[in-house]
């Protein structure tokens, strides 16, 4: 029997991934390591039976059209995919999977290093060293102040896996109150800390640390918007470690220029990557980090076989996908 056909859109994919795909089917794999250019995935995607790619890759409608009635499996190494057109996907009959699970641990430590760098000014106090402000000041009463976490409001905005695991390890740093915002109350077990499920509105006045934490939906998109940041204590520390969509960024901008709130961390930017000379870069109150959320050799390695389990599931009529999104 003939292999199935796939395209792999980089070539730096954790090896076992690529073996258990060429096990089992003929691999085309982009040579590059960075997205592949629009062109060359039109180009090479057509005929091919399973897609593997990433939250890098938008696949539209044209790439489906240009793939042709072949394509009958896609496979994207993460957890989100608001980059993929599932309603068209789903209409053609193509499969999707994702990778949800194993990456929540790494996301979540993520997520609490951003706040603590946020809130303790890690990178300017790193900066500090280098660039004389050290050397002057030596050692001040209020040199490089931040905000802690004991005593203090953490409200989550999407209490999902993602936003579960990064309560529980908050829970160690003597928080005084956790609350959280989301379209559906979720059952805690007593396994984590007590957090009141509370309206979006309550949730922006009352915290002192804003986490975002919700996936990319019509729903969330740009709600973190001017009027969201004004709503926000001008103490509050803004972190977003989900994706940059959900943040109206021109809004954002404003609310650090003006001091409406204190101080930003971002894992996730739109658009990514940010230019080089972006005004974010340039304000002293804004931590940025290059999506390295799910960064973590093992969760990495395993959002690999994941998704090459998944796009093999959705390739063999007697194999199912893992954790299929349609
Ligand atoms: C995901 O899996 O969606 C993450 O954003 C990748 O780090």
């Amino acid at each position: 029997m003939e292999k199935p056909k796939v395209l792999v859109t980089r070539c730096d994919v954790p090896e076992p991934a690529l073996k258990k795909l060429r096990d089992l089917c003929e691999v085309d794999i982009f040579e590059g390591a960075y997205p592949i250019p629009r062109d060359q995935l039109k180009a090479r995607v057509a005929g091919k039976d399973g897609l593997f790619c990433f939250l890098t890759d938008p696949i539209t409608p044209e790439i489906l059209d240009a793939a042709g009635s072949s394509l009958r499996s896609i496979s994207t190494m993460s957890v989100g995919y608001d980059h993929l057109d599932i309603e068209e996907m789903t209409k053609r009959g193509i499969k999707v999977g994702h990778t949800p699970f194993v990456s929540t641990d790494a996301v979540a430590e993520l997520t609490v290093a951003l706040l603590l760098a946020t809130s303790r000014r890690l990178l300017q106090a790193n900066a500090e060293i280098t660039n004389g402000g050290w050397a002057q000041c030596v050692w001040g009463p209020v040199y490089m102040l931040g905000k802690g976490l004991t005593g203090s409001t953490v409200g989550i905005f999407g209490l999902g896996r993602i936003g579960q695991a990064v309560l529980k390890r908050l829970s160690g740093f003597s928080v005084a109150k956790f609350l959280y915002a989301d379209f559906v109350e979720q059952k805690l077990d007593s396994s984590f800390p007590p957090a009141e499920f509370v309206s979006f509105e309550r949730l922006l006045q009352e915290s002192d640390f804003v986490i975002c934490m919700a996936s990319l939906t019509d729903q969330t998109r740009a709600k973190f918007n001017k009027e969201v940041f004004t709503a926000m204590k001008n103490s509050a520390v803004f972190i977003n470690a989900s994706r940059g969509g959900l943040v109206d960024q021109d809004a954002l901008v404003w609310a650090l220029q003006t001091g409406q709130i204190w101080a930003a961390g971002l894992d996730v930017m739109n658009p990514e990557p940010l230019p080089a000379d972006h005004v974010l870069n340039t304000l002293p109150n804004c931590t940025l980090l290059p999506h390295i959320g799910s960064s973590v050799e093992s969760a990495r390695f395993a959002m690999a076989e994941l998704a090459a389990d998944n796009l093999i599931g959705g390739l063999f009529k007697d194999k199912q996908m893992v954790h299929s999104v349609n």
